[in-house]
């Protein structure tokens, strides 16, 4: 109790502090919706005001370039689930441009789209959660492939419809544009180059937890910075493709974080390569959230499965966990996990772990996907020449962040994301990620502490991987207890009680979430928010931020160059760069992509502000 009354009063003073308008860029958040979506999920999708007069579209957040919008047609006439998303009908809004030329058809994003039918619009957007003092923020021409037709088809030929689109999260472009069949070029904005280019968030960037709906973790997605009890333990930072992040993907294993096994071995490493000596001593793999699955070889995931009380289901192309099997229960409620070991750092000699518990991979298909609620392990065996990804399944136990870069020195992260037990920060309370940062800070947080009270281990509760470093195992401490005992320290119990009172009002409803970002999202009046102006744009050494103590103010630039030594573009730095894209299932071959980055970001804020106030 006097934990929960603690928090209030943190609140209270919190939103004191929050009245003050910004003094300058800050990470900035997005709504969340009030329901989760996805047939294979359920995950957490950002609630968006497409167009004029705004028409709400939820989205998931993931991917890169133009976010997919699923069309007001999708639905041909009839009612149909993509509605509860939301469809957008560029034709009632007065903002949308659509680019001209006939609509085009591909088999979309998603390895499980097919027959998509797709034209590119742009329309204004607001995709981040209001500030107390601060103008609203409104995105110009959004880049967005809108969705008219199509449907998700299983590897055995059943289909259903389409669900829901996707909120892109950048691109090494500033903005797009694009030939326009002899009319002005079709220039498209990109979200976190927007905020940047604004003056609105000190960097082109994001960082993105999705967290889990079954688990009651709740999702963390902020521009221009990252919540820092979303990263823990080591950080691998490495370069980014066109429109993929790229990671060499060493071992996958499966190992038992505290207590005894539910296995008959304690711990077991090889599973990537094994039974395929084709795999060498890695397989480069994307981290792509847009689709659900992780899809490996399919040796691979034999060799996972083979370990599992779950058998392949050919017409769905994935494995079905067998829940009347006594030991589906046990491993899916126990500390144990599967570990994706990396590549750190790009480095030949270092590699980190993220390790995604079971209970994180006891996902759910419910209709229209399959006539009844099924439980399966989202591994899903490639087709020859498949790109192998780790998508939104994976994503649940993985920060990632991208801090993009004109360039080409950009950089994306990846590190450990915590359980259930995760203290949900205010809004505001994060870090800054500041243009030409190349790492980011974890939390010092303990992993095994964000699932202890989650998860049920057995027999002892010995702890057995390093908790600091996921990663590492280490050996068994020889004093373990057979009692199966609550592992929590006294001194623990406090810092935990926030947290598990907003683990157990997630779970379930997220009414409790809701209403505090619904509480933070009231508008502003915009009259006293003057970060915009060109003219007060802060020295180079100094930006202006949020102050993790609470309040706007001066904060210095955390970085591993002195402040000084940033290479900020002075006014006069013009960069340009164009690029025909090779024609993928991703980007139709008749667009090409352009950035232009002219001076710095402030002389386009200004224009903006007198455009928009
Ligand atoms: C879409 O996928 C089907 C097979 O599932 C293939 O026959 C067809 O050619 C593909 N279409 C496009 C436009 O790639
Ligand atoms: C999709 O586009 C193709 C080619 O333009 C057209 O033949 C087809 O009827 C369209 N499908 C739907 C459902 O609109
Ligand atoms: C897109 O940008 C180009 C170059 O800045 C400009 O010439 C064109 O008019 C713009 N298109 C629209 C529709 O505003
Ligand atoms: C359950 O797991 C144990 C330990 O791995 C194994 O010996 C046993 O055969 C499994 N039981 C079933 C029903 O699969
Ligand atoms: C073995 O791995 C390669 C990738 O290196 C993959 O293309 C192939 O399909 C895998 N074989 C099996 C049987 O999964
Ligand atoms: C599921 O597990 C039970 C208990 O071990 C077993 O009898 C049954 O055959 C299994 N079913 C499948 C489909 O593997
Ligand atoms: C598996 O997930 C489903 C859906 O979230 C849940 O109802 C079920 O209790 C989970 N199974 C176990 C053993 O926790
Ligand atoms: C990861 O690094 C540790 C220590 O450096 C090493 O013992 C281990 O074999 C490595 N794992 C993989 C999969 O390369
Ligand atoms: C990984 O790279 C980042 C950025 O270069 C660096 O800050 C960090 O210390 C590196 N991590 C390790 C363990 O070397
Ligand atoms: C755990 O990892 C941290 C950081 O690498 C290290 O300092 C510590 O000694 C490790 N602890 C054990 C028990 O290996
Ligand atoms: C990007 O697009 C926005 C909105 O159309 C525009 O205001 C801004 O000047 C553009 N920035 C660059 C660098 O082209």
């Amino acid at each position: 109790m006097a934990s929960l009354l603690l928090s209030l009063f943190a609140f209270s003073l919190f939103k004191i502090a929050y009245a003050a308008a910004p003094a300058g860029p800050i990470p900035r958040s997005v709504t969340w919706a009030p329901k989760s979506y996805g047939v294979e999920g359920p995950w957490w999708a950002v609630r968006t005001q497409l167009g004029t007069p705004p028409q709400i579209i939820d989205l998931l957040p993931g991917g890169s370039f133009q976010s997919v919008v699923l069309g007001s047609e999708v639905c041909g006439g009839t009612s149909c689930d993509a509605q509860t998303a939301g469809l957008y009908n560029s034709d009632a809004s007065s903002t949308a441009f659509t680019q001209t030329g006939p609509p085009s058809v591909t088999n979309g994003t998603n390895f499980m789209t097919r027959g998509i039918n797709y034209t590119f619009v742009f329309d204004t957007m607001s995709p981040v959660t209001n500030i107390e003092g601060a103008p609203d923020v409104h995105i110009p021409s959004f880049d967005m492939v809108v969705w008219t037709a199509g449907s998700n088809e299983f590897p055995g030929g059943s289909k259903y419809g389409l669900q829901i689109g996707n909120l892109a999260l950048g691109a090494t472009d500033i903005n797009q544009s694009w030939p326009n069949d002899g009319e002005p070029r079709a220039n498209g904005t990109l979200v976190p180059s927007f905020l940047f280019d604004a003056g609105i968030t000190p960097s082109n960037s994001y960082g993105l937890h999705v967290g889990s709906v079954a688990m009651g973790i709740p999702p963390s997605l902020y521009f221009g910075g990252y919540e820092q009890s979303r990263v823990l333990g080591l950080v691998t930072a490495q370069d980014y493709g066109l429109n993929f992040l790229p990671i060499d993907l060493l071992d996958i294993s499966i190992g038992v974080a505290v207590g005894n096994s539910p296995f008959d071995f304690s711990s077991k490493a090889g599973l990537l390569a094994s039974g395929n000596a084709s795999i060498g001593p890695a397989l480069q793999v994307h981290v792509d959230y847009n689709p659900p699955y992780i899809s490996l070889p399919r040796s691979t995931c034999d060799a996972i499965a083979a370990e599992l009380p779950v058998h392949f289901e050919p017409s769905l192309g994935l494995y079905l966990w067998n829940t009347t099997n006594p030991n589906y229960t046990t491993i899916v409620t126990s500390p144990s996990f599967l570990g994706f070991t990396f590549r750190l750092n790009a480095s030949i000699s270092q590699n980190m772990t993220i390790n995604v518990p079971f209970s994180l991979l006891n996902l759910t298909l419910t209709p229209p996907a399959v006539t009844q609620p099924t439980a399966y392990l989202p591994c899903s065996p490639l087709s020859d020449n498949g790109q192998p990804n780790l998508g939104r399944a994976f994503a649940q136990a993985a920060f990632v962040g991208v801090n993009w870069q004109t360039d080409g020195q950009g950089t994306w992260f990846m590190a450990q994301a915590p359980g259930p037990n995760t203290p949900s920060a205010p809004e505001g309370v994060a870090t800054s990620l500041q243009a030409f940062d190349r790492f980011i800070v974890p939390s010092s947080n303990d992993w095994v502490d964000t699932w202890k009270l989650t998860w049920k281990p057995i027999g002892a509760d010995t702890v057995h991987v390093n908790s600091s470093t996921p990663g590492v195992t280490v050996s068994p401490s020889p004093k373990s207890t057979s009692a199966p005992s609550s592992p929590i320290s006294p001194g623990a119990i406090a810092g935990i009680a926030i947290g598990a009172i907003c683990g157990v009002v997630l779970i379930g409803t997220g009414v409790w979430y809701i209403i505090r970002r619904a509480k933070r999202s009231r508008r502003g009046t915009g009259s006293s928010f003057n970060m915009l102006s060109p003219r007060q744009d802060p020295p180079i050494a100094m930006y202006h931020g949020y102050k993790r103590d609470g309040g706007f103010g001066p904060q210095e630039v955390h970085g591993s160059s002195a402040p000084g030594a940033q290479q900020m573009p002075t006014p006069q730095t013009k960069y340009y760069h164009r690029e025909e894209l090779q024609g993928d299932h991703e980007h139709p071959p008749k667009r090409n992509t352009r950035y232009t980055r002219e001076g710095f970001p402030g002389e386009h804020a200004y224009e903006l502000q007198s455009q928009e106030l």
